[in-house]
């Protein structure tokens, strides 16, 4: 079984071992340093204090195997209607629907909040999160070519909106 909850301050060394994997062996991070757990704390107490959710997934054993979470899209104030969100999963906890029922516990909570939409972006070769994401009613709704680079590469941005009614 496992729980969603919100993160703290506790959960934020997992979280960051998630992030750092994900820099380390994918596209799906347009970044290749690791990031460090204070950058990961100040980004967490940006989203807390924000009053934005950072949920977390915990297994059984009390492990925290992923989180999910949104902030602004843009900081201008017409903009405040619009999230922008981010799902990452620890390796071992792919592919069973937590990344799924993560980003619809974030799409409820934000319909909660009245906002009107929430956009991910998504490296255009991750095809594994682009159908997880279009299951869930998101909409591809814009391809930037090129915009990013990683591993010796050009890489496709891929706009994903879901409208929240
Ligand atoms: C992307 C990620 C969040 C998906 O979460 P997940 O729990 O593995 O995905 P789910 O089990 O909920 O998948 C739901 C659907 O998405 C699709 N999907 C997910 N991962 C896939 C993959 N690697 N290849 C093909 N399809 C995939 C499938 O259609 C699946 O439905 P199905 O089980 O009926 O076939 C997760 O794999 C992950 O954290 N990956 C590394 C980091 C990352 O890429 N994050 C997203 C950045 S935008």
């Amino acid at each position: 079984v496992v729980v969603f909850d919100e993160a703290t301050e506790a959960d934020l060394p997992a979280l960051l071992a998630i992030f750092n994997d994900v820099v380390a062996t994918s596209t799906a991070i347009y970044q290749d340093a690791p990031a460090s757990l204070e950058e990961r704390t100040a980004w967490w107490r940006a989203r807390r204090d924000g009053g934005f959710p950072v949920l977390v997934a915990r297994a059984d054993d009390g492990a925290t195997i992923g989180y999910a979470s949104y902030g602004p899209f843009h900081e201008r104030s017409g903009y405040a209607g619009t999230v922008e969100h981010t799902v990452m999963l620890a390796a071992e906890a792919r592919g069973r629907g937590l990344g799924s029922a993560l980003v619809a516990a974030l799409l409820e909570r934000a319909a909660h909040e009245g906002l009107h939409a929430m956009i991910g972006l998504v490296d255009g070769e991750n095809t594994g999160s682009i159908r997880m994401h279009e299951r869930l009613g998101f909409v591809e709704v814009g391809r930037l070519p090129e915009v990013g680079r990683k591993f010796g590469r050009w890489l496709d941005l891929v706009y994903l909106q879901h409208r929240l009614g």
